[in-house]
């Protein structure tokens, strides 16, 4: 049988992530609290990310991107399945050992005026980082790793004693980029990296992390909830829909040839420079409200607001993540027949 990289494990493979699921208890009550429900935040996520390259995971806010990148990092307890870092389940990982691959994944967050201590100097915010992981060598060797981090962040060496109120947004992106580099890891995960950011310091930082991903050979996973953000960094992309994945394929083929019915929605309402190509756009409109994720739809989760919906079958079988084509999997019953246009919408 045809094996294909993206669907089995093999050593390229960084993190390898099966059947993952995590549930936040809706508790209620006065005196005792009691357990009235689940938030299905991630809800059956198999994902592969491969060394040195770029995944881009996008979705409406709330579809539970945050939630999956911190399970990763082991910052959310997952409810079931597994997370297998450089072939080592994290689930067997306490203490020391748990401490020590930590290590290894660092994230970057979104808003890092909030991530970011406001009382800390950048110095002693990247000391702290050298420290935690018993990185700090004495007084030069921690001085000399400063310098180095912040030139290849793109900040001066003054930067150390400012405080990070100091700088403008897309400088403080790059102090918290600094810090996660600081304890050499192998995977960042990056919760949406520009979302705070202007549109022309955006591609700034994005080529930063491009520069650095070559210098230092990262595996990144960049979290977005906009596909133009993730389309020129990321190799391969997965997009979400309420706690699942619902098609995964290398960049260039989610936009050439999107195959779920979500992300053709998605991307039909990015708007297209060339006036010709815009008149001719296809316009998908979305019925309904996203779905909360305390009480998702049965069978296709999609179903609700899916133009190409089926009877029955869609409503009560959810459709698994499939490989329609080689590296290109969807999670929709009627994939192909949507592709060859045997079926509209
Ligand atoms: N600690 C928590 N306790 C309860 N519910 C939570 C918790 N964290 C997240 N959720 C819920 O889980 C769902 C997924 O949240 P998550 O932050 O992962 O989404 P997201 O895709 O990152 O959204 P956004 O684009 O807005 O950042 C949401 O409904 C959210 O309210
Ligand atoms: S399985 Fe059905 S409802 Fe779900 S995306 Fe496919 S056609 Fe739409
Ligand atoms: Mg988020």
């Amino acid at each position: 049988m045809m094996t294909v990289d993206s669907v089995v494990s093999d050593d390229r493979t960084l993190i390898d992530v099966d059947g993952l699921e995590v549930h936040f208890p809706i508790k209620r009550g006065i005196v005792v609290d009691r357990t009235v429900g689940y938030v299905y935040a991630v809800d059956g996520v198999s994902v592969r990310v491969h060394r040195g390259e770029t995944y881009g995971l996008v979705g409406e806010s709330g579809c539970g991107k945050s939630t999956l990148g911190k399970a990763l990092l082991r910052l959310e307890q997952p409810t079931a399945g597994s997370i297998v870092f450089d072939g080592t389940d994290l689930a067997e990982l306490k203490g020391e050992p748990l401490r020590r691959m930590r290590r290894r994944m660092q994230m970057v967050f979104q808003d890092s005026l909030s991530s970011l201590d406001p009382r800390q100097s950048v110095e002693s915010l990247l000391v702290e980082g050298l420290r935690a992981h018993g990185l700090d060598h004495g007084r030069e060797a921690t001085a000399t790793r400063l310098q180095e981090l912040l030139s290849a962040v793109g900040l001066p060496a003054s930067a150390l004693r400012k405080y990070p109120h100091e700088f403008s947004g897309g400088q403080r992106q790059r102090i918290g980029i600094a810090r996660a580099l600081a304890v050499d890891p192998d995977l960042v995960v990056a919760d949406e990296p520009v979302s705070a950011l202007d549109v022309s310091v955006q591609a700034q930082v994005l080529n930063l992390l491009t520069d650095l991903q070559d210098e230092f050979g990262l595996t990144y996973l960049v979290i977005a909830h906009d596909l133009a953000v993730v389309r020129h960094i990321a190799d391969r992309i997965g997009v979400m829909y309420l706690g699942g994945l619902v098609e995964e394929t290398g960049a260039d083929s989610l936009y050439a040839e999107p195959l779920h019915p979500y992300t053709r929605a998605l991307l039909s309402a990015v708007p297209v420079p060339e006036p010709e190509v815009e008149d001719r756009r296809e316009q998908i409109l979305l019925s309904g409200d996203l779905p909360s994720p305390a009480e998702p739809p049965t069978g296709c989760r999609f179903h609700t607001r899916c133009p190409w919906r089926q009877p029955q079958r869609c409503d009560s079988e959810r459709p698994e993540l499939r490989e329609v084509a080689p590296g290109h999997r969807v999670a929709c019953h009627y994939a192909e027949d949507i592709r060859d246009g045997l079926i509209g919408p």
